[in-house]
């Protein structure tokens, strides 16, 4: 299957210059993606209070909507290579890009909303799970190895580290919890476009790959499976699900590589990490 990160390189911004055609951005530019991942942090926090038994997808797209309004925000979704929504919500064995429809959540469900807001021509994609009332064992499991798994590729990033850097200290975590990674998408450049190069694979080897300089910006975005890696389409051309239809679950923060390490753009100002399931000893 086509990741869909494979797009063309977009013309460098005008604070921005290029390695090997990956784009190379200064203090304007960070800026710019700490007041979008900013916006898109908020939005995911205000999606907490609409996470019960009964509220309908639509709900969630109809307050992503609203909230970009209120803000001075686009929702990138919209239009989106045909895609009509403002976010996307997955549900359980739903793997990514599911549809905000008229579909309702119901109790222990687990979703993720993945949302990305344009503000100022900078933008902030984040993702998160949320748990609909007291999730099953397996399933609270399962979102705090996403998490952790999230979190050990991001703290991968330094200047002179790889991309298999990333890949690997996700893949071998998600694996010794004998977990599997979804390898049909991947993380991406973004700024000023959507999805720019460089993929950021969820899977590698340690010192392979593109190396790390200050002033990249992507994300990171690990899909990681109770069961089977291997996921499935179904007929919307959208909506991707694991094949043995076991639970999937995915984090997302868009971050900014520094001359230390990393900034992440889309850390909730509110502490929030993942709704109704202990993170880090913290429950939100
Ligand atoms: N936000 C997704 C990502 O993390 C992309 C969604 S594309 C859509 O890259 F069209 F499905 F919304
Ligand atoms: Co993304
Ligand atoms: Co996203």
């Amino acid at each position: 299957m086509d990741s869909y990160i494979n797009v063309p390189v977009a013309p460098p911004a005008k604070d921005a210059r290029r390695t090997e055609s990956i784009k190379l951005y200064g203090p304007d530019a960070f800026e710019g993606m700490r007041r979008a991942g900013a916006l898109t942090a908020a939005c995911l926090d205000g999606v907490a209070d609409l996470i019960r038994h009964g509220t309908p997808l639509s709900d969630i797209n109809t307050y992503v909507l609203d909230f970009a309004a209120s803000y001075d925000a686009i929702p990138a979704t919209l239009g989106y290579k045909g895609y009509k929504y403002a976010c996307c919500t997955s549900v359980n064995h739903v793997v990514c890009h599911g549809f905000p429809n008229e579909k309702k959540l119901r109790e222990s469900d687990i979703v993720n909303v993945d949302v990305t807001l344009i503000h100022e021509g900078w933008y902030g994609d984040s993702s998160r799970m949320y748990a609909v009332g007291k999730p099953k064992r397996a399933a609270e499991r399962l979102i705090q190895i996403t998490h952790k798994a999230m979190m050990r590729g991001i703290e991968a990033v330094r200047p002179g580290a790889r991309l298999g850097d990333i890949g690997h200290a996700i893949q071998s975590y998600a694996q010794s919890e004998r977990c599997s990674v979804v390898r049909d998408f991947c993380g991406h450049g973004i700024g000023q476009v959507f999805h720019d190069s460089p993929n950021i694979l969820n899977f590698g080897r340690a010192g392979e790959g593109l190396e790390l300089r200050e002033g990249m910006i992507f994300t990171v975005e690990p899909m990681i499976n109770l069961g089977r890696g291997e996921v499935k389409m179904l007929a919307d051309d959208w909506t991707a699900v694991t094949r043995d239809k076991s639970l999937s679950a995915q984090f997302e923060h868009s971050i900014g590589v520094t001359a230390r390490g990393f900034e992440i753009f889309t850390r909730s100002s509110q502490g929030l990490h993942a709704h109704g399931v202990e993170i880090n000893g913290e429950t939100t």
